[in-house]
């Protein structure tokens, strides 16, 4: 019952408060998985431009698979990690001889895409095709590690299952899209590492570590 209350809350602050950016404008697979690759290691303010002139250069899954890899790497110079560029043409490669050309809809197709990992196949899932699957990155860690005082190193690799069931628990499954993209936005602008924001967080209610005065305590991480 709570779980509910929690939902409905989480996904209408997320309706009414968030970013209006250019892959947010429609669930094209394709606009979304380039704005999910660009945004690993680079910050929304920046991927914005960066993302504009891609659609320009390659507006579609058959443009990116047959790209010039001069004018690739030149559109994507500033955004450092060359490799994932290179991974996006060879993964457009795929869907092209692989999936007929059409971007696949199964989470277990989707993870089979070069360059793909479990966060990026489930962000495309949940936001592009509605599936309720969960989106882990760090910042999510950090939100969830608090909401459930969940104890678990983030720094190992086999603490991403415990996320992940607790996600599991909680998604919307009419709107996982809206609920993934409200953890992102939560962690990047409320739930701060090391400054926390709770009074104008909608999830204060049901926070475990806001309860108890732990905020800081969390995530746990260790020094690898
Ligand atoms: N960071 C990674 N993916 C994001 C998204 N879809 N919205 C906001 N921030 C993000």
């Amino acid at each position: 019952a709570e779980i509910k209350q929690l939902q409905e809350v989480f996904v209408n602050w997320y309706m009414q408060n968030h970013r209006l950016l250019p892959w947010r404008l429609d669930r094209n697979p394709y606009r979304i998985w380039i704005s999910e690759i660009m945004l690993q290691q680079t910050r929304v303010d920046t991927v914005i431009g960066y993302f504009e002139r891609f659609m320009q250069r390659f507006p579609t899954i058959a443009d990116l698979a047959n790209a010039d890899d001069d004018l690739l790497l030149k559109t994507w110079e500033g955004l450092g990690y060359y490799s994932r560029a290179r991974n996006l043409k060879i993964a457009a490669q795929q869907i092209m001889q692989d999936f007929n050309g059409k971007f696949p809809d199964k989470p277990k197709d989707i993870a089979k895409l070069k360059g793909i990992g479990p966060y990026t196949a489930g962000a495309i899932s949940s936001i592009a095709f509605g599936l309720a699957e969960p989106a882990i990155d760090g910042n999510v860690m950090r939100v969830v590690s608090r909401l459930f005082l969940i104890e678990d190193d983030i720094a190992k690799a086999s603490s991403r299952k415990v996320f992940d069931q607790a996600v599991r628990k909680i998604i919307d499954t009419n709107y996982p899209g809206e609920f993934n993209q409200a953890f992102m936005d939560l962690g990047s602008s409320i739930c701060l590492p090391t400054q926390t924001q709770c009074n104008r967080c909608p999830l204060a209610d049901f926070c475990l570590a806001k309860q108890t005065n732990q905020q800081l305590a969390f995530p746990v991480k260790s020094k690898k």
